[in-house]
């Protein structure tokens, strides 16, 4: 029942797959790639993030992508489903000396804890198959981005045999895909344009020359 998830009153708002000990044992072989990558830098950089902006992290783990945000002097929301993996950010950012333009917030793409357009620019890093309801959380990046937002929402690819850790890390991604939500790049893309978001781009193309699948609106460049 992928589009069940409906009911935020619970506290926690991730994929029934990340929770319990299975879920936190899953993450441990990411850990190295969840602290730091360089899909994280290369999604920040393409994202752009601005002094005095605000923006969101969707699923923002362990904070690869905020922290490098953060450096920018934006205000970055950590969104983070989770419960232990937003344990280990928030201890993260407590020691950050970044931490007083860091939030780390319960939430997940169906739940964004931010007004209404409210948001400069929003980005998501490998967290678009664990959706539960991609159609609310579209709703929601249209709700919480402003009128001039930028989205960049990535999945790698980790099925494609040119990835290079397609022996690593593709069978997790295999055709059952673990009960994980399989994401259709012009599903989402038509999805975010009858949102009404602007200048939408779903395509597959590469970055930190990884395949992904990636979505672009609001005028962030797609990546070479
Ligand atoms: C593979 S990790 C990627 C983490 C981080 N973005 C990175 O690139 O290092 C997937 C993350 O998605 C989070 N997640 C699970 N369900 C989610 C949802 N419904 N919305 C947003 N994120 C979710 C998980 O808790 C986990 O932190």
């Amino acid at each position: 029942m992928p589009h069940a998830n409906h009911d935020h009153d619970h506290g926690h708002h991730g994929h029934e797959n990340d929770r319990g000990i299975t879920g936190a044992l899953r993450y441990l072989r990411w850990l190295p790639q969840m602290w730091r990558s360089e899909i994280n830098d290369a999604v920040v950089d393409l994202v752009d993030p601005q002094a005095g902006e605000r923006v969101v992290d969707i699923g923002a783990g362990l904070g690869a992508g905020a922290m490098r945000a953060a450096t920018s002097g934006a205000h970055v929301i950590a969104v983070e489903p989770t419960p232990l993996i937003r344990r280990l950010l928030a201890v993260r950012r407590f020691v950050s000396r970044h931490r007083a333009d860091i939030e780390v917030v319960d939430g997940a793409a169906e739940h964004i804890p931010a007004g209404d357009h409210s948001i400069d620019a929003i980005w998501a890093v490998n967290t678009m198959h664990h959706w539960v309801d991609v159609e609310q959380g579209v709703a929601e990046i249209a709700r919480a981005l402003g009128p001039a937002g930028r989205l960049l929402l990535v999945d790698e690819l980790f099925t494609d045999p040119t990835h290079p850790e397609y022996e690593r890390f593709g069978s997790d991604h295999g055709p059952e895909h673990h009960g994980f939500t399989m994401i259709d790049a012009d599903e989402m893309g038509a999805l975010l344009s009858a949102a009404g978001l602007a200048d939408v781009v779903a395509a597959q193309s590469h970055i930190a020359d990884r395949p992904v699948i990636q979505v672009t609106a609001g005028g962030v460049p797609a990546a070479g």
